[in-house]
């Protein structure tokens, strides 16, 4: 009773109040843990998941066990990037190359939600599952926040359902624990409670990145070409933006060739959308209107710099009707 009470970024700028926040959460892993427990988490580099993992190696130093699944979905040098920032940190964590896992169960997926499926299972079932049954852990740590639960249970969201998820019978994996350290809070109050952790501001500030990562950002069946065009091209859309305050860029490659010239002759080539959102919480927002050299930059560098690209058009509508995400 009163689990999901919640703790809002209000009360969280109190010091006071960050502090037992703090230390509760703390003192909550260790008790779930014991002495000589061990506990596993995943981490993607986003708040959420990067709160998740300070408060769980503040309890249990080396006895919790981070693993940073490389989907092979994750924007250019994105896993190197965050397991350095973690490493300066001192806390140790592996990354698991799955990129062919994922890969294969994408294979001939056109449809959105199949595809989001896709990247489900393979994170769940087939990779993550599969290291939390064989690490040996009693508990499990994940960055579920207030928002997921309540979009869960309207059913907004894909199911939260961890145990299910991972494909454990909480019956018969009797005394295996999940925790939601975060389960009170809301995004803009774990921004805060990553700020007191002391996490570097690319992570406090990080922009939101879908789990499903580039794969929503493929119009069309997801392969290793595709990627590679989609993640260049998303490295020059957020080096442009860099300068403008925005709540998130998207750099969407789109399912219909369009005609266009290379080196005088004609290329059946691909088409880039680019995104560019301001918003609050994501429920509503409104596309930001860039500057026009910022626009040219998009138009001239993109084609310039990817092979295969010959056009670029950018996003006007609102959300609603239009969803932030192509997919
Ligand atoms: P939409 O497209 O629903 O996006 O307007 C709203 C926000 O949610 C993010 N998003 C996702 N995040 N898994 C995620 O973890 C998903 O499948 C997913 N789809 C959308 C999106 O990036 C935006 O911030």
């Amino acid at each position: 009773m009163g689990m999901n009470r919640e703790i809002t970024a209000a009360m969280l700028s109190d010091a006071r109040v960050m502090q037992d926040f703090i230390d509760e959460q703390v003192a909550a892993i260790q008790e779930a843990v014991g002495n000589d427990g061990l506990a596993v988490n995943a981490l993607s580099g986003g708040v959420d998941s990067s709160v998740v993992t300070m408060l769980g190696h503040r309890a249990l130093g080396s006895r919790l066990k981070t693993y940073f699944i490389d989907s092979g979905l994750m924007r250019e040098g994105e896993p190197g990037q965050i397991f350095g920032i973690f490493w300066s940190l001192g806390i140790p964590v592996e990354i698991v190359n799955a990129a062919d896992v994922f890969l294969r169960n994408l294979a001939g997926l056109t449809d959105p939600e199949k595809k989001r499926d896709g990247v489900s299972q393979s994170f769940y079932r087939d990779v993550f599952g599969k290291l939390v049954r064989e690490s040996g852990a009693q508990v499990l740590l994940h960055g579920t926040n207030l928002t997921d639960v309540e979009e869960t249970k309207a059913g907004i969201k894909r199911q939260h359902n961890i145990f299910e998820q991972l494909g454990i019978d909480p019956q018969q994996a009797f005394g295996y624990k999940i925790l939601e350290p975060l389960v009170q809070l809301r995004k803009d109050g774990i921004r805060l409670v990553a700020q007191a952790l002391d996490l570097p501001p690319k992570i406090v500030n990080r922009q939101p990145f879908p789990g499903p990562g580039l794969s929503v950002r493929i119009q069309g069946e997801v392969t290793a070409e595709k990627l590679g065009i989609v993640r260049k091209a998303t490295v020059i859309v957020e080096e442009i933006f860099h300068i403008l305050p925005v709540f998130q860029t998207m750099t969407i490659l789109k399912g219909d060739r369009v005609t266009g010239i290379v080196g005088g002759k004609r290329l059946f080539g691909y088409q880039i959308e680019v995104r560019a959102w301001t918003s609050v919480d994501a429920r509503k927002a409104e596309p930001a209107i860039p500057p026009t050299f910022i626009l040219q930059d998009l138009g001239r560098r993109i084609p310039a710099e990817v092979p295969g690209v010959v056009s670029v058009v950018y996003q006007l509508t609102p959300k609603p009707p239009c969803t932030m995400e192509a997919e």
